[in-house]
């Protein structure tokens, strides 16, 4: 298995539709890549051009505009992303009406000129703090002019843009609470993409929750970079983390809380009181650890020791003794020795997580890590690492969905299974995915399923009636 094939699908790249618009004029494709919250992003830049008189397509090759909205995290991810726009840049030459190609987001922001001026891929280079101005770019490069804003914004959460919601099956959605990050993990480049940290107004917040809800969404995810380090100020006082889960849940008590992605410096025992406290609030933590050892995780500037998250996980377990907790592991950071290895594969084995996304390390220019220390340790380590890294979390993970074996759990219905349309699939609030036979429930139901087996990666069961 390579890592790519670990990526959630979140992590795939994927195009998306749009509502029809019956007074549109022109199509528009747009590519997702990376984390959710350029999946979310898309959906604010295309709230943006509904307005202009765009309407979507499915088929890049009848688009007038084919926007590709980008990550930088890994290597692999842009040498993806770049293969698509030679892919698109086929298309357009193609093509017997113009066309304009926009990258948008991480590689657009990393790049910057370089897509116009080395590479003559596209035609738009947008940041993800500039989409605002995508009306105008657009207009510029329509009259052949290159057209890039990669301005980074302190304050820019477009907090008033009602996302157009893209995503396929209606029932669970993102909202983005916050924007950029602060931490500067040496390895990471999304300090230098993204920008600062900034916080979205709560009342915005809650209003778009319950404006997905009224659109029939019953599950939200509230997405940031650093989604626990939320705050936000104002003259009647500060809101932290813990106050909008509290302030979410309290007004939608049918509405299913997530959230991702989270700091262990930031998981404050409030945070974990107030998600005990709702039923509403999913029982699940995304806590990237990265590594378990501890001069590792000091060259990678993470802000805390081994024992440091192990204490944060038992008081994840004290007061949440049903919560699922999983995590994100490199492997092969700059220095790490055989013994360093050994080290995460122990913490590993001591927390046990549900869930986890595993990464070979990837140098990216700019960084802390590229500046400061040497890429060390030779990719064949770093594979077979990750492969170690790997083959142990798969026993994890198994083990994991084997506990539910034999127990009710409610079920959230998301659609069709993948396999068989005579099948549902859903997620616990766990975020464990649950396969079972179809009765009269319909998508976006709320089920008592019972669990009868499972896999190495869903829970197998039938409806309780
Ligand atoms: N190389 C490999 N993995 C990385 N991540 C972030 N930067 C890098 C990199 N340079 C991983 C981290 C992070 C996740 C989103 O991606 O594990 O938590
Ligand atoms: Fe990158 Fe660290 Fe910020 Fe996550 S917390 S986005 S890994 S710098």
């Amino acid at each position: 298995m390579n890592s790519n094939e670990l990526l959630p699908e979140a992590l795939q790249g994927s195009s998306l539709k749009l509502k029809d618009n019956p007074s549109a004029t022109k199509t528009l494709f747009i590519e997702s890549y990376g984390c959710q919250m350029n999946f979310s992003d898309s959906e604010i830049v295309a709230s943006i051009l509904q307005n202009e008189g765009y309407t979507t397509t499915t088929q890049a090759g009848s688009a007038d505009l084919i926007l590709v909205n980008t990550c930088a995290i890994r290597d692999n991810a842009e040498i993806r992303v770049r293969q698509r726009l030679q892919d698109y840049k086929k298309i357009k030459s193609k093509s017997d009406k113009p066309v304009l190609i926009g990258v948008l987001g991480c590689m657009a922001e990393r790049l910057k000129k370089q897509f116009l001026e080395e590479e003559r891929l596209v035609d738009v280079v947008v940041g993800p703090d500039a989409y605002r101005d995508l009306p105008r770019l657009l207009h510029e490069a329509e009259s052949g002019r290159q057209s890039i804003n990669v301005l980074l914004s302190k304050e820019e959460t477009y907090a008033d843009i009602a996302p157009l919601r893209l995503d396929q099956n209606g029932v669970s959605g993102f909202v983005s609470i916050m924007r950029g990050c602060d931490n500067m993990c040496s390895f990471c480049v999304v300090p230098f993409t993204r920008g600062r940290e900034r916080s979205r107004d709560p009342q915005s917040i809650l209003q778009e929750c319950e404006d997905a809800y009224n659109q029939g969404y019953r599950e939200i995810t509230l997405l940031g970079q650093n989604v626990d380090s939320y705050k936000f100020s104002s003259n009647t006082g500060i809101a932290l983390f813990s106050d909008l889960l509290k302030l979410i849940a309290e007004h939608l008590p049918n509405l299913w809380i997530r959230f991702s992605t989270s700091h262990p410096k930031d998981m404050t025992d409030d945070v974990l009181q107030v998600m005990a406290l709702y039923p509403n609030i999913c029982k699940y933590i995304h806590l990237p650890v990265q590594s378990g050892s501890d001069s590792v995780l000091e060259r990678m500037n993470r802000g805390y020791t081994s024992a440091w998250y192990l204490n944060r996980i038992k008081a994840i377990r004290h007061f949440i003794p049903d919560c699922a907790i999983s995590t994100d592991i490199i492997t092969g950071f700059c220095g790490e020795n055989p013994s360093d290895h050994q080290e995460t594969l122990q913490l590993m084995k001591t927390v046990n997580f549900d869930f986890a996304y595993m990464f070979m390390y990837s140098e990216r220019p700019k960084t802390l890590a590229e500046r400061k220390y040497t890429d060390d340790v030779p990719e064949t380590e770093k594979h077979i690492r990750l492969q170690e890294v790997i083959a142990l979390q798969r026993e994890h993970s198994k083990n994991a969905l084997q506990k539910y074996v034999g127990t009710n759990q409610w079920v959230l219905i998301e659609g069709d299974s993948k396999k068989s349309n005579a099948f549902w699939m859903g997620r616990n609030s766990q975020n464990a995915v649950v396969i079972f036979p179809k009765l009269d429930e319909k998508k976006g139901d709320r089920v008592n399923v019972s669990i009868t087996s499972s896999t190495y990666t869903a829970l197998l069961g039938n409806r309780i009636l």
